[in-house]
């Protein structure tokens, strides 16, 4: 997979460097590209905003800039992907809520790019320009109902959610499946050695070697956590692996 990020921070990208995310870019199953924002601008002060129009507090991101950013991936589409357009991702509080459905669907995409917005964001009539130019391919994204200081954070986020998934970048494919989120469900208590530790046991269940009690438990586990820490994840009732319904507290 491809990935394009434009920031005025491009050195706040740096973690994408470390561990499973930059092993995989070492190994070419990821090839990530950094650019700065601001190496499109033509002034003597690199200027990347202004004042809004209309009035207000804050600065909005000039369009000029983002444009020339938008129109070299398309070259690069052009040039070397044979008129292939990435699929843009602009994060912003205002957008579809960012999920591990989500995740999925963008790791199916061979080429992504991430415009990171700073400030109170960036001149409508870039969306409109990236529309035309990337044949429809774009997509505001949120992390949730919060509001960050730009982009970045979320990119950071957004790529190590989905590259983990690519084939090849997380050792054990097995442990993807077993995950919160993979399917509804948030995950089960985990432990290692020592059995019992500072007066604290590990459940005996898990020592007992019977698969099929470890893993009745550890389902019974995933719904009362759920039930407990995120309930709007449950349906009205949740069957256990035996069949059996668990009553939500
Ligand atoms: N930029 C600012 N706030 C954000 C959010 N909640 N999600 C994604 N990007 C953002």
């Amino acid at each position: 997979m491809r990935i394009d990020v434009v920031s005025i921070f491009p050195e706040y990208l740096s973690p994408l460097d470390l561990s499973l995310i930059g092993k995989a870019r070492r190994e070419g199953l990821l090839d990530l590209h950094v650019h700065d924002l601001r190496s499109w601008t033509t002034d003597r002060h690199r200027t990347v905003d202004d004042t809004p129009y209309g009035g207000g507090a804050g600065m909005v991101m000039k369009p000029e800039p983002w444009a020339q950013a938008i129109d070299h991936l398309r070259s690069v589409g052009d040039e070397s992907y044979a008129g292939a357009r990435p699929l843009l991702v602009v994060p912003g509080p205002g957008g579809r809520r960012f999920d591990q459905a989500m995740a999925h669907e963008l790791a199916g995409e061979p080429w992504l790019a991430f415009a990171c917005g700073r400030y109170e964001g960036i001149d409508e009539r870039v969306y409109e320009h990236a529309q035309e130019a990337l044949d429809g391919r774009v997509r505001v994204v949120s992390l949730g109902d919060y509001v960050l200081n730009g982009g970045e954070v979320a990119v950071l986020t957004i790529t190590e959610a989905v590259a983990r998934l690519l084939p090849g970048v997380v050792g054990n494919a097995a442990s993807l499946v077993e995950e919160s989120h993979e399917d509804g469900l948030l995950e089960y208590p985990v432990y290692t050695k020592p059995a019992s530790w500072r007066g604290r046991e590990v459940p005996p269940v898990l020592l007992s070697g019977d698969h099929g009690a470890i893993a009745t438990w550890r389902h019974r586990q995933r719904l009362e956590r759920t039930a407990a820490r995120r309930p709007d994840l449950l349906p009205s009732s949740a069957t256990l692996a035996g069949g059996k319904e668990l009553p939500i507290r």
